[in-house]
């Protein structure tokens, strides 16, 4: 069984899509605890699943280290064999990446190394882009920029709005997640 804690900023449907998917005893994974860096409203699908979560918010600290340090105490607390960042949209200190090499990952909205960052959809429409997609990557001590484990493309359609293109990328994103994390517990990856 493979112990994860999920990083989350957000409404948290890739955690749900997580959570429902450890709920079969055949799923290899245990999700153990759930952090978030501010009050985010997908923290109550952990609390629903009896799930352990924790907020650390970097506006509590006089720097990002002694931020980084705290998020990093909250997760060896649940002695995690992977993080999984669904959706946390705070770019985590060296020192934090740097404790869990090869057991950090993230899922990102695009086709890396195509439009990186925070606002990902948005640019592959203003880049007029006709396909764009999911990436399930390492995270390495830059902003999107690890080894790339698994994308899924996905055509963009035109005329669709930024939360249109996001909602349906979201929906092959969540089963991807769910996948790739089963991979990763059967050791195929
Ligand atoms: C996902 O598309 C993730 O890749 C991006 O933010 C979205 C989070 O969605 N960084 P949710 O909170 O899991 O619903």
């Amino acid at each position: 069984m493979l112990s994860v804690v999920v990083l989350i900023s957000g409404g948290g449907s890739n955690l749900l899509a997580l959570l429902k998917a450890a709920e079969n005893p055949l799923y290899p994974v245990k999700i153990v605890a759930v952090g978030s860096d501010k009050d985010a409203t997908g923290l109550e699908h952990a609390e629903l699943f009896e799930v352990d979560t924790f907020v650390v918010e970097p506006e509590r600290f006089t720097d990002r280290d002694q931020w980084g340090q705290t998020l990093l105490s909250n997760v060896l607390h649940h002695q995690p064999d992977l993080v999984v960042l669904a959706g946390f949209m705070k770019i985590l200190p060296e020192s934090f990446v740097s404790a869990f090499p090869g057991k950090l990952i993230n899922t990102h909205p695009s086709l890396l190394p195509e439009f990186k960052g925070a606002h990902a959809v948005r640019d592959a429409l203003q880049a007029g882009a006709t396909r764009t997609g999911v990436t399930i990557h390492y995270v390495d001590a830059g902003v999107d920029t690890g080894e790339v484990i698994v994308q899924q493309e996905i055509a963009i359609v035109a005329g669709e709005s930024e939360e249109q293109l996001h909602e349906r990328i979201k929906g092959i994103e969540r089963a991807l997640l769910v996948k790739t994390v089963e991979q990763i517990a059967l050791g195929k990856i």
